[in-house]
């Protein structure tokens, strides 16, 4: 069934594959970019198939007239891809106030905005499936992203939550959480803090010491085509965690976490009145 998507940040890696594989298999896309020329190859090949919206998704007034104008422009939106964002990576306290504020504004509170904008347009058509692309450090948190898997921890309870409240409407919700993909998310898109010299020798020192040897393995083209399969899927899953450090990764987290609150639950179960 040949669907019509909106999906943020489609200039490059995870979103742009997303908006190819969509179009060569017949679908439509609403694509929003920041940089108005990124789209004009697919705009070429893809003609009418293909809607441009040019917004930084931190705008929140303009973010909710795109949100409407792509409505009116394509009639009926399937699936909304919630995948603009970037990491800022460094130690808590190497951040300067306006990295923070930054990182949360696109990684969270855009998407809460985008989330908010759509629901709308949803409800009334009757539902959809909302998609939003959150990390395998949501799940999980290491040094150098303290900042950045708290923005898509977020994500993940918002995502959680808007799921269950928009459920009866007929609205769908699945939480992507990809490894690390070969995609600008570590080069352009990067905001690095600037290392101050008392982590060199700490674990924070030890992660950039990896980081130039560390070989990123996912591949955002087959992550799409799985992102796209879970849209066609009977049942989607709430989360889809995708990469080959992603899974043993979240799942081993995840199981010492359990773990951990089973060993506590005598604890947990004598604080009642
Ligand atoms: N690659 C990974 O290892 C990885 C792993 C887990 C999760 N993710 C997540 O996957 C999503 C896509 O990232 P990617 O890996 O595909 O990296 P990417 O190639 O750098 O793409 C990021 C996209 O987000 C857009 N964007 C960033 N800030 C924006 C803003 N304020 N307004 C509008 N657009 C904005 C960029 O637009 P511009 O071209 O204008 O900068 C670009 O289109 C992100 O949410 C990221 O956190 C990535």
């Amino acid at each position: 069934m040949s669907r019509t998507w909106l999906i943020t940040g489609t200039s490059s890696g995870i979103g742009r594959k997303l908006a190819e594989h969509v179009l060569s298999g017949g679908g439509r896309v609403a694509a929003t970019v920041r940089n108005p020329g990124a789209l004009d190859d697919l705009k070429a090949q893809y003609g009418e198939a293909l809607w441009i919206g040019v917004v930084d998704v931190t705008d929140t007034l303009r973010l909710r007239a795109i949100v409407d104008d792509a409505f009116a422009a394509m009639g009926r939106i399937d699936v909304v891809v919630s995948n603009a964002g970037y990491g800022a990576l460094g130690a808590l306290e190497e951040f300067t106030d306006e990295q923070i504020d930054r990182q949360i504004a696109t990684n969270f509170t855009a998407s809460a905005q985008l989330a908010r904008a759509v629901i709308p347009h949803l409800r009334r058509q009757g539902g959809g499936h909302y998609l939003q692309v959150s990390s395998a450090l949501g799940q999980t948190a290491s040094p150098t992203t303290a900042i950045y898997s708290a923005t898509k921890g977020a994500v993940e309870g918002r995502g959680e939550g808007m799921g269950m409240e928009v459920a009866s409407f007929g609205i769908k919700v699945t939480i992507v959480e990809p490894g690390a993909a070969r995609t600008d998310f570590g080069s352009r898109s990067a905001d690095a803090a600037a290392p101050l010299d008392v982590y060199a020798d700490t674990a924070v020192g030890q992660v950039r010491a990896r980081a130039a040897t560390y070989e990123i393995k996912g591949d955002p083209a087959k992550m799409a085509a799985a992102i796209a399969d879970c849209v066609a899927a009977e049942s989607p899953p709430l989360r889809l965690l995708l990469g080959s450090d992603a899974w043993p990764r979240v799942t081993a987290v995840l199981q010492a976490r359990l773990d951990s609150y089973r060993a506590q639950r005598d604890v947990a179960l004598s604080t009642d009145f």
